[in-house]
C-alpha cells in the first residue's frame, strides 16, 4: 500500500514507519520536525534496507496537504502528528486547536477531497477521563481532562461526524494506553525535547545522570504499593498494531474506535524497580505530594484489538525498559549525536 504518515519521525511514528518498511508498504512522512529530528528517519532506512520519502511540512498548511494527496494518490493515511504534552496544552490552549484540531481538519478536507477515505489515527486513553471502572472498554464514557485531552476528543468526533455523513469511510481510531520501549538495534527511540512529561522517559535520563531523582506524585493511593498505576505498551508492539489497523483498515465500517495497551497495569515504583534492574543500578526517587488530575489506576481492556486487528501485545514490561535503556545507553542525548 501506499501510506502517508503525519508526524513520521516521532517516537511512534517512527517505530510505525520501520514495521511498514518491512512489510513492503511505501510510506511518505510529512513532519514539521517541531518535536522531533530527521536523524530518526535516516536510521529508520538503515533498519529497514529501504528509505521511506520524507517531506518537511506542517499539517496546518492546507495548500500543501491538498497539493500532496492529489499528486500522490495515497490508498491511507496514518496521522500521528500532533502535539501531545499536557501541561503545555494548559498553558497555551490555543496552540493546541491549531496545531491538533485545525491540522487534523485540513487533514480530512484534503482526504475526502480525493476520496482517501482509509485513516489510522493516533488516539489515546485520554479521552477516556477520569476512570469510572478499570479495565476501562470503549464503551467507556469520554471526557476531556484537559486541552490535550480534548484535542483527541474533538478530532473522534470530526471523525465519528464524517463517517456518518457519507459512505465509504474507514477510520480506525487508536487509543493508546502508555507508550514506552524503543527498537531492539537501540537506533530509534524516544527523544523528548526539554523535560520529559512521561515516566519512563524521565526515569531512563536519571539513570544516565540527566536528573538528580525520579519524583513519585503520591504514594498514599489506594493501589498494593501506593503509587499509581499505569498500562504500559511497548512501542514496537504499538507499531505493529498499526500495521495490522492499515492491512485491515476496510473492516472498519465508518469511525471505530480501538484500545492499545496491554491491559496489565505496573505501578510507579515497579517501573522504576525494573528500569533499576535493566540499567544495573538503583535509580534514585523522592515521593512528592499527589498531583492534581492524576487518577490512581488507568488500565485497558484489549479485548476488540486482539478480535479487530488480530493482533496482542507480545512483550512485558521487562522488555520495555532493558529497550529503553539500550536506546537511552546508546543515544544519551537522544538524535543530537546523530
Ligand atoms: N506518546 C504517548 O504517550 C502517546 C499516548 C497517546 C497518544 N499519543 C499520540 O500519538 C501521536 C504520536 O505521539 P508520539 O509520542 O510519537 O509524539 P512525537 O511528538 O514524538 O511525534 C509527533 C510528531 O508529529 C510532528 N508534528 C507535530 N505537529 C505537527 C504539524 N503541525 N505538522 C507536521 N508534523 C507535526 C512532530 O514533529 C513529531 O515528529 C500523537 O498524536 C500523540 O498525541 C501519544
Amino acid at each position: 500500500m501506499k501510506l502517508l504518515v503525519t508526524g513520521g519521525a516521532g517516537f511512534i511514528g517512527s517505530h510505525a514507519v520501520l514495521e511498514f518498511l518491512l512489510a513492503g508498504h511505501d510510506v511518505l512522512s510529512l513532519d514539521n520536525y517541531s518535536n522531533s529530528s530527521p536523524e530518526a528517519l535516516k536510521r529508520v532506512a538503515k533498519l529497514a534496507g529501504r528509505a521511506p520519502e520524507v517531506l518537511e511540512g506542517d499539517l496546518r498548511d492546507e495548500a500543501l496537504l491538498l497539493a500532496l494527496m492529489r499528486e500522490k494518490r495515497f490508498d491511507a493515511v496514518v496521522h500521528f502528528a500532533g502535539l501531545k504534552a499536557v501541561g503545555e496544552s494548559v498553558e497555551k490552549p490555543l496552540i493546541y486547536v491549531d496545531n491538533n484540531i485545525v491540522g487534523s481538519a485540513h487533514l480530512l478536507k484534503a482526504m475526502k477531497d480525493v476520496g482517501c477515505k482509509n485513516l489510522v489515527f493516533s488516539s489515546s486513553c485520554t479521552v477516556y477521563g477520569m476512570p469510572q471502572k478499570n479495565p476501562i472498554g470503549e464503551d467507556h464514557p469520554r471526557s476531556a481532562l484537559n486541552p490535550y485531552g480534548r484535542s483527541k476528543l474533538v478530532i473522534e468526533d470530526m471523525c465519528f461526524d464524517l463517517a456518518r455523513s457519507e459512505s465509504g469511510w474507514h477510520m480506525a481510531l487508536l487509543r493508546y494506553f502508555n507508550p514506552v520501549g524503543a527498537h531492539d538495534s537501540g537506533d530509534i527511540g524516544e527523544d523528548p525535547r526539554g523535560i520529559p512529561n512521561n515516566l519512563v522517559p524521565f526515569v531512563m535520563q536519571t539513570a544516565v545522570g540527566r536528573h538528580p531523582h525520579v519524583n513519585v506524585w503520591g504514594k498514599d493511593y489506594p493501589t498494593p504499593d501506593g503509587t499509581g498505576i499505569r498500562d504500559y505498551i511497548h512501542v514496537v508492539d504499538l507499531a505493529k498494531a498499526h500495521l495490522a489497523a492499515v492491512e485491515r483498515i476496510a473492516s472498519f465500517n465508518g469511525a471505530e474506535p480501538v484500545n492499545l495497551g496491554t491491559g496489565k497495569g505496573y505501578s510507579v515504583l515497579d517501573v522504576i524497580s525494573a528500569a533499576g534492574k535493566a540499567a544495573g543500578k538503583d535509580i534514585p526517587y523522592k515521593v512528592g505530594p499527589r498531583r492534581a488530575g492524576d487518577a490512581p489506576e488507568v488500565w485497558g481492556n484489549p479485548s476488540l484489538a486482539a478480535k479487530k486487528l488480530g493482533w496482542t501485545c507480545e512483550k512485558g514490561l521487562g522488555e520495555m525498559v532493558a529497550d529503553h535503556w539500550r536506546w537511552q545507553k546508546k543515544n544519551p542525548e537522544g538524535y543530537k549525536a546523530g
